[in-house]
Order: C-alpha cells, then structure tokens, then sequence
C-alpha cells in the first residue's frame, strides 16, 4: 500500500495549527465528527450500523467507527475492500456493488477478511464463484434505477447461488431515490414501500441480513436489519437542509485567499474545481456569495457590505457533496479550534 506522505510546513516540521496547513486541505472538525458519530451510534449501535466508507475513503475515520462498535463496513469498490482489509478492519466487509471479476476479493478472503457481495444476475454470482468469494447477499431492486434484480427473480438467484456453492447471508436494497424526499413523512412512507419490496424478496431468499438504508433515511428505515449510512459522519449539505437528520457538516476546506479585487469587490481562494466535488453545486461560505468556480480558484464576495478578506487570509468553504470532495484529497487534517491534532491518509481513493 503506498504511503501518503504527511504534508508540511515549509520550515519541515509538522503542521500544528490551522493557518500553517497547505492550501487546499480538506479540514475535520473532530468535535462536530464526534457528535455525529455518537449521535448516529445512539440509535443504530454496534452492528446495526454498517458504516458505508464510499463517503471518507479513509481508514483512520473507519477505525474510529469500529471504535463505537461498529465492525463491520459497506464498500462500494475492489479497493475499499483491500484497504480496510489490510488496515484490520477486515472482520465484515460487505461490497455493496456488483463487480464482475472477483479475483481480488478472493485474494483478500484468503488473507483471513470476511467479504460479501451484492449479486443481482447469474453472472454476478458466477464471478463470485471463479473468484473465490463465499459469501454473498441478494442484491435487490427496491426502486432505485441502479443495480438490483427484480425482487420477483430475488428467490431464484439465492436457489442458483446456493446450488453454486454460495453462501447467502440474505438481501440488500438500496433506497437511494428517497434520501432526499423534503418531508419526513412520506419519505417514511415511500420507505415503507420500498422496503415492503425487501421484505417479500427476503421471505423466498432467506437468511439473517436485511441490508440497505442511508443518512437520509436513518430514521424512516423501519425495516433493515443494518443501516449502511456513511454521509453522517461528514454530511453534504443536501441532508443538513432536512429537519430529521441532525448531523453536523464537519468537513470543510480550507483556502488561502490569493487575489482580491477592491475595485468589482471579489476575492480570489486557492481552491476550486479540484478541490471540491461540484455534482451538487458549489461550496457554501458563511456570510458571503460565492461566484463560481474554476479549476484551482472559487470567486467570492462578503454579504452585507462586509469588508473583503485581505490576502493570506484563510476561509473554510463548505463542499456540497463529501463523497467526491473527500475522493479528490490525499489528506484529511482533524482539527480542535485552530489545533490540529491529527492527520488521516484518505488511503481507499483509486480502483
Ligand atoms: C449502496 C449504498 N448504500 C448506502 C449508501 C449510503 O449513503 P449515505 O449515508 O451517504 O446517504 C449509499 C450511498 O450512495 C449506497 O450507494
């Protein structure tokens, strides 16, 4: 695994607070963090949660999960898997996606993890097969137009896996087309569903595991025997806007600002493009408009005829999406006030 080199000051020693960090750095506000994740834990504890990594790639923020009692992780890739395998963190890995060459994976269950994996199709799970994996879950269409088998076909798969020699721990279903339903109530209600779906496909599966769930439904899921939630740590800026999800955003990213204009009244930070993950719009700034962004500058102005920054100051934009915003940084720096008190690799980015 290849190591990510610690950034530093430019004396070489460690950073140690804030405004000595390089910019662009992707910044984590340990208290918020800690609230989220103990406020998360306080209703789905131990293992009733499989903390989804897709959204930190870091296993330095996984180890902190597995600290609260959650041991086991969802994965969205190869990597994740090999990643939290060789960090330790291998005793229940689910690949919540279909792969079809698993020979990776098969590596990583020979080394001692235990891996399973979404199967929606015949050749999903006959790659589980030659890959050597043993283990998988009915990957099942709940509504989402993503992957998942016809919760009417779910049965005949786990009979076909089984007959493969596959073990089927049970189903998994996705809700993601209802994370973001603004009201709470029939966003239960459209859940309910969804996962009415689940449970018919895991009557004629069977097996211990009903899979699914996310930050925005942690609190309509009724059903699931696991919550796969990975946002709540970090937050993206679409669920802090919904009144039954109280996570705090406790990602940010830190930019120096490198050019201001008096004259059209705009400042200049060192961020931009590739720093943040733009599928959901653009970073947030307290107190000021932000114009645009392009690939290493965000343009912004203060609101209510507040002064500009000068140069050299340091801003903390708030990025829309954490899933591709963390994917874009080799770092993540923990921070307490203007402390920083430790630096996480996001060691699960690439293929
Ligand atoms: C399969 C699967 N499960 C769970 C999640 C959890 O998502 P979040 O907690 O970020 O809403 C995702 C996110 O995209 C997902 O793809």
């Amino acid at each position: 695994m290849p190591s990510v080199p610690r950034a530093s000051t430019s004396s070489g020693g460690d950073p140690g607070r804030l405004d000595e960090l390089p910019t662009p750095a992707l910044v984590v506000d340990k208290g918020a963090l800690d609230r989220n994740l103990a406020t998360m834990a306080g209703v789905w504890p131990g293992r009733r949660l499989r903390p989804h990594v897709k959204a930190h790639k870091t296993s330095g923020l996984a180890r902190r999960q597995a600290e609260l009692g959650h041991t086991g992780f969802t994965c969205a890739t190869i990597r994740e898997v090999e990643v939290m395998a060789a960090a330790g963190l291998g005793e229940d890995l689910l690949l919540a996606n279909e792969v079809l060459d698993m020979r990776r994976l098969g590596a990583v269950v020979e080394a001692g993890a235990r891996v399973t994996v979404a199967v929606d199709s015949d050749a999903v799970l006959q790659a589980a097969v030659a890959g050597g994996v043993r283990e998988v879950l009915i990957d099942v269409n709940v509504g989402l137009p993503r992957c998942g088998c016809d919760p009417q076909d779910a049965g005949r798969l786990a009979d076909a896996a089984r007959a493969a020699g596959l073990e089927v721990r049970g189903v998994m279903g996705y809700e993601g087309h209802l994370m973001l339903v603004a009201d709470p109530v029939e966003r239960a209600e459209k859940t309910a569903g969804a996962m009415a779906l689940l449970q018919k496909a895991h009557a004629d599966v069977g097996g211990d595991i009903l899979s699914g769930g996310g930050t925005g439904t942690w609190r309509t899921n009724a059903v699931v025997t696991e919550l796969q939630a990975g946002s709540y740590a970090l937050m993206d800026t679409a669920y802090a806007a919904q009144d039954d999800v109280p996570f705090e955003q406790s990602l940010t990213v830190l930019a120096t600002v490198i050019s201001v204009n008096a004259s059209q009244g705009y400042a200049v930070a060192d961020a931009g493009l590739k720093a943040f993950g733009m599928d959901h719009g653009n970073p947030t700034l307290p107190g000021h408009a932000v114009w645009y962004c392009s690939d290493e500058h965000t343009i912004f102005s203060p609101k209510d005829g507040a002064p500009l920054p000068a140069l050299g100051d340091r801003v903390r934009f708030v990025p829309a999406h954490i899933d591709p915003t963390c994917a874009l940084h080799e770092r993540m720096w923990m921070v307490e006030g203007d402390d920083v008190v430790d630096c996480w690799p996001v060691d699960m980015r690439g293929w």
